[in-house]
């Protein structure tokens, strides 16, 4: 795994090395007073951010700080950017600093992929995000998380709701279930489904009480208010007429199957694509699969940049 820009980048076992890979890591670093793993020893991570994150970012700074490699934070506030310096010079800089991986969220789609194959640095690239495109470690911690409640990925069933046109993690997500197995539906009105999801290996439908009932887990997407505006943009006749065709509550959740679990990547919009009841209910694993992204960017980090197995032998 030389860079990891796609959710389609990883054919089926070697999504399900990197899934055993993170189920190694939890183990080895979740209840212990001590969570570091000599793994990255002397290599440098740069987690560089072109748009706001919370959960990624944070969690790729913890995942590489357990791996004990060195971690450099870059965001575009407050750094030369803000000068107009391109991004072939930013990653020149990076460079020149000996960065063996470069996590890059960017609010352009295609920015990771230019930084890998541009030839302007040598380093590993990971996706965390770009534009409405992909963000592939959020499916890979979303896979695991469904993994861990259902048993296995194979021919489950996932309902993945809303905001679709927009959604780096949809499509991610569909890349990555489909070829893990998983049957993946993408419920949203049709103005918030992209042109060509037809080509996409996943079914569609516009009616989630049609959908729920037969999924084993809930995927709610964020709606992205600030791509679009929602009194008069074209894509929906208005927040409330949403929330009462595509939000998650407590009637739709009761229409759901007993094992089924419900998803969201976070940030959440409560009262919109998700109420506070649904979004905190017993089946709600939304904390979990922010824990479970530790645990999945450890595994990206440690097989990207050629962690030796006895290393991941025994926490520090
Ligand atoms: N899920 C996700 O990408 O969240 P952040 O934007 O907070 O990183």
């Amino acid at each position: 795994m030389r860079h990891l820009l796609s959710g389609g980048d990883l054919a089926r076992d070697e999504a399900l090395h990197v899934l055993d890979t993170a189920e190694e890591m939890a183990r080895l670093t979740t209840d212990r007073t001590v969570k570091k793993l000599p793994a990255l020893r002397g290599r440098t991570v740069v987690n560089l951010f072109f748009e706001d994150s919370t959960r990624t970012r944070t969690s790729f700074e913890l995942a590489a700080k357990r791996l004990s490699a060195d971690v450099v934070n870059f965001s575009a506030k407050g750094s030369s950017l803000s000068k107009g310096e391109s991004l072939k010079d930013t990653a020149l800089t990076l460079e020149a600093m000996g960065a063996d991986a470069v996590v890059v969220r960017h609010w352009a789609s295609g920015a990771p992929h230019r930084l890998a194959h541009s030839g302007w640095i040598r380093s590993s690239v990971v996706n965390a995000g770009d534009g409405t495109h992909e963000h592939p470690t959020q499916a890979l911690l979303d896979a695991f998380t469904v993994r861990r409640h259902l048993g296995g990925l194979d021919g489950s069933r996932v309902a993945v709701v809303g905001d679709v046109l927009h959604s780096r993690v949809a499509r991610s997500n569909v890349l990555l279930l489909a070829s893990l197995g998983a049957r993946v539906t993408l419920v949203a009105p049709p103005t918030l489904l992209p042109v060509g999801v037809e080509g996409w290996p996943c079914e569609t439908s516009y009616d989630l009480d049609a959908v729920l009932p037969v999924s084993d887990a809930v995927m709610m997407l964020r709606v992205q208010r600030e791509r679009m505006n929602l009194s008069g943009g074209g894509y929906l006749p208005s927040a409330r007429e949403y929330s009462r065709r595509y939000g998650l509550d407590g009637r739709r959740l009761r229409s759901l199957p007993d094992h089924a679990i419900v998803m969201h990547p976070g940030p959440m919009n409560r009262g919109l694509e998700i109420t506070a009841d649904a979004a905190d209910c017993d089946r709600s694993v939304i904390v979990e699969q922010v824990a479970n992204g530790v645990s999945v960017r450890m595994a990206v980090l440690y097989l990207m940049l050629g962690g030796s197995e006895p290393a991941i032998g025994g926490a520090e």
